[in-house]
């Protein structure tokens, strides 16, 4: 994977990201089937053009993490503009990598949700401006399917089932995906997401946003034992997650510090906490796996890129016999190729949506929404 990067003069971080592989630069072949992709459901404007669900021909992230950072999280009115500004540079960026031109492409697909309605609603205006104007097939992806799908990218032999374990800034979702765009969702979280803690804990350790890379950076340096955090377990559901005790354990640590006039090491809390957070995750998804009697295990979303969760879940699964696969870094957390993937399996299947797709700010996983959006006559 190489990134070409750009630092703009707004502060907006604008990448060009190609895969090494020489196949995704070969020609295509009677066929093929070649979507162009928008994403736009948070702080990233992305555009990219994959073929045939697996082969990224362009894959384009103009990031604003840099812009919210000074907040301390993602503020959704300056998203939305943004996007606004970003998303057609980032469009012809997209075709422009990929040699292609709207013409050239088969259907134009999208991140219709969940995600922040504003930041979404410029991805969804875009793309059915496309279909619109050029009497192109339309796709509404959810994102999280998108997020699943990353793992087809880069392992062009993966196919259901397998269980996949969906750990985002919004989501944390033990999921078996039976088949293409069919999910059982088998545990979620009961209050926050494990992206959401990292925010968290890292905002209350002072370390800033985006907190999850930054808690991966201090662990190294840390005590992963230093402190004895509570995982929590749920009686009924075992396979949901909750992470807020976790929190209040870390604060309550925090103020104690305080009361008490005592230096915390920010590493050591940053490094206890990872581990309280990867063990339930890796767990949870190793035994899975045993009982559902599956031997592939794929990881998605932004947390998925955390060093410790990779480390502990690649030698669990090589202890258990699971083939374990995990996106690249880039692939984790949010772009477009992601979104062409899910999208080229439904394309498949003959799901096409209407203009009148809307953005679905909260779209449940493997809502059947699209049945509603489903018919077009092109
Ligand atoms: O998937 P994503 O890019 O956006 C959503 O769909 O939410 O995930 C973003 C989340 C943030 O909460 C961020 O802190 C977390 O993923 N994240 C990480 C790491 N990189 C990003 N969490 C832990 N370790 C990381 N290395
Ligand atoms: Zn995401």
């Amino acid at each position: 994977m190489k990134i070409d990067k750009n630092v703009e003069n707004d502060g907006v971080i604008f990448m060009s990201i190609k895969e090494n592989d020489e196949r995704a630069q070969e020609t295509g072949s009677e066929g093929d089937v070649t979507i162009l992709a928008i994403e736009s459901s948070c702080d990233e404007t992305a555009a990219a053009v994959v073929r045939n669900g697996r082969e990224v021909l362009s894959n384009i992230i103009s990031s604003q993490i840099a812009l919210h950072t000074i907040y301390g999280g993602v503020v959704p009115e300056i998203a939305s503009r943004k996007h606004v500004e970003k998303i057609n540079g980032c469009i012809r960026a997209a075709l422009d990598d990929a040699g292609v031109t709207l013409d050239d492409i088969d259907a134009v697909a999208v991140t219709y949700g969940p995600g922040l309605v504003g930041a979404l609603l410029v991805g969804v205006s875009a793309a059915k401006a496309i279909s619109f104007a050029k009497n192109k097939p339309l796709i509404g992806v959810h994102h999280i399917e998108g997020h699943i799908s990353a793992n087809f990218i880069e392992n062009k032999e993966l196919e259901p089932p397998f269980v996949c374990l969906v750990v985002s800034g919004g989501h944390s979702h033990l999921v078996v995906v039976k088949d293409y765009g069919e999910y059982d969702i088998i545990g979620q979280t009961r209050d926050d997401a494990a992206g959401e803690a990292f925010d968290k804990v890292a905002r209350a350790i002072g370390l800033g946003y985006p907190g999850g890379p930054k808690i991966d950076k201090a662990a190294r340096e840390g005590n992963p034992d230093a402190f004895s955090f509570p995982q929590a377990k749920i009686a009924d559901a075992e396979y949901d997650f909750s992470f807020s005790g976790l929190k209040s354990a870390v604060l309550n640590i925090i103020n104690q510090a305080k009361m008490q006039g005592q230096e915390l090491s920010q590493a050591d809390v940053a490094a206890s906490f990872q581990k309280a957070v990867v063990e339930v995750l890796a767990g949870h998804a190793i035994r899975a796996c045993k009982e559902y009697g599956m031997d592939k295990l794929a990881i998605a979303g932004g947390v998925a890129s955390n060093t410790s969760l990779r480390e502990l879940l690649e030698k669990e699964c090589a202890k258990n016999g699971i083939r374990f696969y995990r996106p690249s870094p880039v692939l984790c957390t949010d772009n477009a190729a992601m979104i062409g993937a899910a999208a080229y399996f439904e394309y498949k299947k003959g799901v096409r949506f209407g203009l009148d797709m809307n953005a679905v700010p909260n779209l449940p996983l493997g809502d059947r929404e699209r049945r509603y959006h489903g018919r077009s006559s092109r």
